[in-house]
């Protein structure tokens, strides 16, 4: 496998780097005022504004010969095929299939999996239904009125990112709560003000191995026994996601309520499978396909619009263009939308468990630069807290602003104005100044004192997505998470990387399980890890007394 940094086309970038990095996107703008309208894409019901980039046609055309030379084309129609393209665990990597229409066909190793997917599907509807409409009760006949997600990572972030988002389409009276950490707050905290015969689990985990869902989801079951009256109260109270049966038997749920997915959806991909069944029970089957319809709309345009109209390859090659070339380390993820506020915490996984890698799929390290760092908190909030720094810090952080035309529900400000314009007047505000700043001349000519203008400088030349939709709904939500799952597979590919394993998170499980009893024993510890940690160790059990 070649590597990319060595390739004609990698040079050519670098030397498009460096003619590019001096001009400013004031220059690029008064140079090519079309660039506006020329430099955006639509995909389902997404508008993308890439032109507050620092980047010409030139740049994306040099991009696109990028990611054809790290063979896309190739690796795009081999995940769509379900060909092994996880090869660290030598797996298919499908979520796509997870959204595939009824009628459609995929079989992959011997397996029909869009029946597989739709089978397990029609039995969530089912649940669901039973759920919302009160026939499905408690132990003791009441009908449900909380769910519960036990989950963690990939079985927790996607459905409390989607309920947060979608609460306004929650129209059964049923409300969700997610418990992970494996902090006793968290689940303590979340169980104290429930009625117990009011209350449905759902321990979410691909594995059923995980520490912390299967700690959390043993406590839940005492919380509930000792409530209840006994053990025979939990088939009416917990149901499970997995992938694991056996595991799931083991640990005293009915198989027969066990929701089925499988080992070719990797966790952090997986909130459209089975996974969703907290947010299917709250927004309903209807909505679910809807959200199911979206995310496939935005698979249908990544696999057959051209690369220089295909929104998440323009998106992950810009990643690519910073991080690479521009030595950006992080990306902002501004959503002007409070549903969307666990928006960038999903990404941090998605991203982040995905691209944070040193080696090539091949087993050779990477040369390039890989993994942006994700961080982000919804607009304007964020402009209260961390934007001075995006404005006029030294670093380069390429932001994604995300906004929707319509609010569920708006509110009057003054003067006839919503505040849902208020909030979209910010996000709007917020990228030209990030991208034409203000100059010393400008701000002296306002009659400010000479002393003061660099203070009030603002540098500019700051790239930004914008990204605006109709308004949040199951299906732009679905299309807004396949959009960065595919930017996340345009960055990898062409860093060469294995993005769908996560071998980095193996090895503090191990010591955290090697560590407990030198917590808890009552003898002095025998071992730690190291010097450090071994005195860490006994200042916690002199202070835990
Ligand atoms: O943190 C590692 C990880 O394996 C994630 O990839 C996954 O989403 C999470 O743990 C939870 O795993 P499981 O669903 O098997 O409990």
């Amino acid at each position: 496998m070649a590597d990319i940094t060595e390739t004609a086309e990698w040079r050519e970038l670098t030397e498009h780097y460096t003619a590019l990095a001096g001009r400013h996107l004031r220059e690029l703008f008064a140079q090519d005022p079309d660039r506006a309208t020329r430099m955006t894409v639509t995909a389902g019901d997404l508008h993308l504004d890439y032109s507050k980039h620092r980047a010409t046609d030139e740049t994306i055309r040099l991009l696109v010969a990028l990611a054809e030379r790290a063979g896309l084309r190739e690796r795009i129609e081999a995940m769509f095929s379900g060909e092994h393209i996880n090869v660290s665990e030598d797996r298919a990597v499908l979520h796509t299939a997870l959204r595939l229409p009824r009628d459609a066909r995929l079989t992959v190793d011997g397996q029909d999996v869009v029946a597989d997917v739709h089978a397990v599907l029609d039995r969530m509807a089912d649940f669901a239904e039973r759920v919302r409409s009160g026939k499905w009760t408690g132990h003791t006949g009441k009908s449900i009125t909380h769910v519960v997600n036990i989950g963690i990572g990939g079985s927790d972030l996607g459905p409390a990112m989607a309920y947060e988002a979608l609460r306004d389409f929650a129209d059964a009276g049923i409300a969700c709560r997610f418990v992970s950490n494996v902090d006793p707050a968290d689940v303590a905290g979340t169980l104290a003000d429930l009625d117990p015969e009011r209350t449905l689990f759902v321990v979410s985990s691909k594995t059923f191995g995980t520490l912390e869902t299967l700690t959390n989801a043993r406590a839940a079951r005492r919380w509930l026994v000792e409530r209840l009256g006994g053990e025979e109260a939990v088939a009416r109270h917990f149901v499970a996601v997995s992938t694991n049966a056996e595991r799931v038997a083991e640990f005293g749920i009915d198989t027969a309520n066990m929701f089925e997915f499988w080992d070719w959806v990797g966790g952090r991909y997986s909130m459209d499978s089975a996974i969703g069944l907290s947010l299917m029970i709250a927004i309903g089957p209807d909505r679910f396909r809807e959200m199911l319809a979206g995310f496939h709309a935005i698979d249908e345009h990544f696999r057959t619009a051209p690369f220089e109209a295909n929104m998440p390859v323009i998106m992950g090659l810009l990643g690519v263009w910073y991080t690479d070339f521009f030595g950006a380390q992080t990306r902002a993820v501004l959503p002007y939308s409070q549903r969307l506020a666990r928006f960038p915490a999903y990404l941090q996984q998605l991203t982040m468990e995905s691209n944070g890698k040193s080696v090539r799929a091949d087993g050779a390290p990477v040369v390039a630069q890989t993994g942006e760092i994700f961080w982000g908190e919804p607009g304007t909030n964020g402009q209260h807290a961390f934007y001075q720094l995006l404005h006029q810090g030294t670093r380069l952080v390429p932001a994604d602003f995300i906004g929707f035309a319509e609010p569920h529900e708006d509110v009057p400000a003054e003067d006839g104005v919503g505040m849902h314009d208020l909030l979209v007047a910010n996000m709007l505000a917020q990228t030209s100044a990030l991208a034409f700043g203000r100059t010393a001349e400008e701000i002296a000519a306002e009659g400010t004192p000479a002393a003061i203008v660099p203070h009030k400088v603002m540098p500019g030349n700051r790239p930004t997505n914008t990204i605006l939709a109709p308004r949040l709904t199951p299906s732009t939500l679905g299309q807004l998470v396949a959009l960065y799952e595919h930017i996340v597979f345009v960055e990898g590919t062409i860093w060469g990387i294995d993005s769908f394993d996560q071998w980095g998170v193996e090895l503090g499980k191990v010591m955290a399980n090697e560590l407990t009893p030198a917590l808890t024993s009552a003898e002095p510890p025998q071992t730690a890890p190291d010097a450090s940690t071994a005195e860490l160790v006994r200042l916690y059990r002199r202070m835990r007394g």
